[in-house]
């Protein structure tokens, strides 16, 4: 796409936030009063986006799933919440809401494995966490689960999310016929399809499921099809994360048409293997295959685990992230299935307060999974109380 144009993404009296698309390249311009303390922000934002498949919608530009589209009202409270915590206020800008407990997968990996089950939340008390996540500063709001679509009125609760945030919603892609289609597309800003192989028997070997693999590429034709910014989310493991299953990866997605790929890693939570994680080599290899993409002009990959290293933007949990368990329990992320409270007898608000109190969450250089205190004090201590919204680390 070869064009000249620049957006304005944010404007207050402190800052100005441009995008500026020239030929194919995204670069960020940022003026004003805290323009010389906001540089350190808008580099990182910038090593996002810059080599991004951008997308033009409705006379705005899509860089990312990652991030709202620009100019957009969910953009300008992301930036005001990036400036709020250069001087010492952290509200989250995600919340995961996993809207039932019930799949009808049974993945290898499944970090909701142990909650899998009849769980949900009543539509009514999901209207109110989105309310509530909305007023404390929430930008996206991503409905998971267990499998999403399991739900009929998950279209109704996408469409509920006002401009405050964009929607998300990541499925497995057993559901997605046209009729579904119709109703979730109304207020729905992206549609990660889950892929965990380019090839159709180990994926549905994978996730315990025939045909699954076809369903997926079904479902992403027609959400393409639809205009729909319709992406896979690949989890590499060490299985499926050397050059030949990232080159068939990036082949697919190419040839299906979606905007993008999105590469996250695995963690050893539910039911995977303890230890059985991307180590640096492999992440080099998936750096430097992107490099290959981008060398050929090529850009699909969105590595959203780059996003979370110390350099960029550090561990998220309880920072810039939360999730709402079937049950109603908030967690500073899916991986470390802490309660904080639930949301039937506690305001989020209230709730987000407690995270924040919570020295864990303070240094965001680890993944909080990662640290000590959370392996060797908290972990053990939940594991001997069964405290948790679901069981995790089966295996250990
Ligand atoms: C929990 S699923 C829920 C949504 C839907 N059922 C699906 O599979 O897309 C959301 C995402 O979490 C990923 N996931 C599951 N277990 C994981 C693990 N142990 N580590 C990292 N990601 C995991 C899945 O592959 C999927 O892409
Ligand atoms: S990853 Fe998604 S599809 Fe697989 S078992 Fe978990 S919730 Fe179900």
């Amino acid at each position: 796409m070869k064009m000249n144009k620049k957006y304005v993404a944010y404007d207050s009296v402190f800052a100005k936030l441009m995008v500026k698309v020239e030929e194919d390249e995204v670069n960020l311009e940022i003026k004003g009063l805290l323009s010389p303390f906001l540089k350190n922000t808008k580099s990182k934002l910038e090593d996002q986006i810059k080599d991004s498949n951008f997308v033009l919608k409705n006379d705005k530009i899509y860089l990312s799933s990652s991030f709202p589209p620009i100019p957009s009202f969910a953009f300008k409270r992301l930036f005001k919440n990036e400036i709020k915590r250069f001087i010492g206020f952290n509200y989250p800008n995600n919340l995961t809401i996993m809207v039932t407990g019930e799949c009808e997968c049974d993945c290898e990996h499944c970090l909701a494995s142990e909650m899998i089950g009849e769980h949900r939340l009543s539509k009514k008390d999901i209207k109110r966490l989105i309310d509530q996540a909305l007023d404390l500063g929430v930008t996206q709001i991503v409905f998971e689960g267990g499998e999403p679509t399991l739900r009929e009125d998950l279209p109704e609760l996408v469409n509920y999310v006002d401009e405050r945030a964009t929607t998300m919603v990541v499925t497995n892609g057993a559901n997605l016929d046209e009729e579904y289609l119709d109703r979730l597309e109304k207020g729905l800003d992206y549609l990660l399809y889950s892929l965990d192989s380019p090839y159709p028997e180990k994926h549905n070997q994978f996730r315990k499921r025939e045909n699954l693999f076809q369903k997926v590429k079904e479902g992403i034709k027609k959400s393409v099809e639809r205009d729909i910014l319709t992406g896979i989310l690949y989890i590499a493991h060490p299985g499926n994360s050397d050059y030949k299953h990232l080159k068939d990866l990036v082949d697919l997605g190419r040839s299906l048409g979606v905007f993008e790929v999105m590469i996250d890693e695995i963690v050893d939570s539910g039911s995977w293997r303890e230890g059985n994680v991307l180590d640096e080599e492999d992440k080099a290899r998936i750096k430097q295959f992107n490099e290959e993409l981008l060398n050929q002009d090529i850009k699909i990959l969105n590595n959203f685990f780059l996003l979370r290293e110390t350099e960029n933007f550090g561990c998220f949990a309880g920072k810039r992230w939360f999730y709402a368990s079937p049950t109603g329990e908030i967690m500073p992320c899916m991986h470390t299935p802490i309660s904080f409270g639930n949301i039937k007898d506690k305001s989020l608000k209230e709730i987000w307060k407690k995270i924040r109190s919570n020295s864990l969450f303070h240094d965001a250089s680890k993944c909080v999974y990662e640290k000590e205190k959370y392996e060797e004090e908290i972990l053990p201590k939940m594991l001997e109380k069964n405290q948790f919204p679901y069981k995790m680390y089966k295996n250990r």
